[in-house]
C-alpha cells in the first residue's frame, strides 16, 4: 500500500460490495479493529453495528478507557456484557490452552447471536496481515486468530469481511493518520485480557485479585513514568500465581498467593528485556499489593526473564 487515500477508497467501495444489509463490527479497541469500524461506518453508515465484549477478564477502567477512545475516534459502538457468561464457561480451568479455547467459541457464539439479532451474517474485524501469516504454528497464535475471528469454524453463520488483510502494522499506522484516527494510548493487552494473567483456575474471585494488583503496578509505573523515574516501557502488569504462601500481619501468619510483576521493553513483541525497575517503584508496589490485598497475596515477585527465552505473557 502506497497511498492510504486510495487504499481507504477501495476498502470502502469493497466494503459497500460485500455488506448488502447490516454487519456487525468486532471491536476491542486497538487501532486495527478501530479502522476497520470506522471504514465500514464510511461505507455503509449506521448500517455499521460496532460492538465491544466486556468478557470480564478487563483491567480496572478499561470499559471507560475503551469508550474515550472510540469517541475520539469516531465510532460509534456499543457494549455487550458477557462477563457472567464468560466467567461462567471458564470457571475452574487451569489449562492454558483450554482457556483460549473456551474464550474463542464464546467469543465467536455470541458474534453469531448478535448478528443474527441484527438480520446479517456479516462480521467485520481488523485482521491484518501478520495475524493470518503467523497463525496456524502454535496453540497460541491458532486462538489469537480464533479472537481476532479468523479462525470462524466451517460450520459457522458468519462471513468475515477483513478490510485490513492485506496491510502490515506500519501501513495500519498510516491509515490511522490519514483517518485522524488517535493511536491507542494503552499497553498491548492480550485478547483473553486477565484469563491468561491468572495462572492455575479461573474464579471471579481471583480474576478481581488478579485486576486489584494490576491496577496497582499500572499506576505505579505510570506515577514512576510522570516523575521521570523510568522511561515508558512496553507492557508493564502483574500476574496472579497459583501458589500457597505463608506471610504474616500483626502476630498471624497467614497463607496468601504470590503475584509475579512483569516490566518489558520490546519493539514487536517478538522478542523483549525485562526491565531493571527503580527499586524504590518495585518496594511500593509490593507494599501496595500486599497491604491492599492482605490476607490475600502474600508474596510480590519480579520477573527477570527475556523473551527468549520466556514469553510476556506467563501463559
Ligand atoms: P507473548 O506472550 O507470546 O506475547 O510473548 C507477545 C505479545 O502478544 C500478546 N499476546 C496476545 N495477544 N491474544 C492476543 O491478542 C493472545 O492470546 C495473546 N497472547 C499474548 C502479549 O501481550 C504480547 O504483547
Amino acid at each position: 500500500m502506497k497511498d492510504p487515500e486510495a487504499f481507504c477508497q477501495a476498502a470502502v467501495r469493497d466494503l459497500r460490495d460485500r455488506i448488502p444489509g447490516t454487519a456487525i463490527v468486532a471491536a476491542s479497541g486497538g487501532i486495527d479493529s478501530t479502522i476497520a469500524a470506522v471504514l465500514a461506518q464510511q461505507a455503509i453508515g449506521e448500517r455499521a453495528r460496532a460492538i465491544f465484549v466486556d468478557t470480564g477478564f478487563l483491567r480496572q477502567g478499561e470499559l471507560e478507557a475503551v469508550a474515550g477512545y472510540f469517541a475520539r475516534s469516531g465510532v460509534h459502538h456499543r457494549v455487550v456484557d458477557a462477563s457472567d457468561r464468560f466467567l461462567g464457561e471458564l470457571d475452574g480451568i487451569a489449562d492454558p490452552e483450554e482457556k483460549r479455547r473456551r474464550i474463542g467459541r464464546t467469543f465467536i457464539r455470541l458474534f453469531e447471536e448478535e448478528a443474527a439479532r441484527a438480520g446479517t451474517d456479516r462480521l467485520v474485524q481488523g485482521t491484518i496481515a501478520p495475524d493470518w501469516i503467523e497463525s496456524g504454528g502454535s496453540g497460541r497464535d491458532t486462538i489469537k486468530t480464533h479472537h481476532n475471528v479468523g479462525g470462524v469454524p466451517k460450520d459457522s453463520a458468519l462471513t468475515l469481511v477483513e478490510p485490513l488483510r492485506d496491510l502490515y502494522k506500519d501501513e495500519v499506522r498510516l491509515v490511522a493518520e490519514h483517518l485522524k484516527i488517535p493511536q491507542a494510548d494503552r499497553q498491548p493487552f492480550p485478547g483473553p485480557g486477565l484469563a491468561v494473567r491468572v495462572v492455575g483456575p479461573i474464579s471471579r474471585d481471583r480474576v478481581a485479585l488478579c485486576r486489584a494488583a494490576n491496577a496497582i503496578v499500572e499506576e505505579e509505573v505510570e506515577k514512576a513514568i510522570a516523575r521521570g523515574a523510568l522511561p515508558r516501557p512496553w507492557q508493564y502488569f502483574a500476574v496472579l500465581l497459583p501458589v500457597r504462601t505463608v506471610g504474616v500481619t500483626g502476630d498471624n501468619r497467614i497463607h496468601g498467593e504470590a503475584v509475579s510483576v512483569r516490566i518489558v521493553d520490546s519493539r514487536d513483541a517478538m522478542t523483549a528485556t525485562a526491565v531493571a525497575p527503580p527499586p524504590e517503584l518495585l518496594r511500593r508496589i509490593a507494599e501496595r499489593i500486599t497491604r491492599e490485598r492482605a490476607g490475600q497475596i502474600a508474596r510480590v515477585l519480579y520477573d527477570v526473564t527475556d523473551k527468549p527465552p520466556a514469553t510476556i505473557e506467563w501463559e
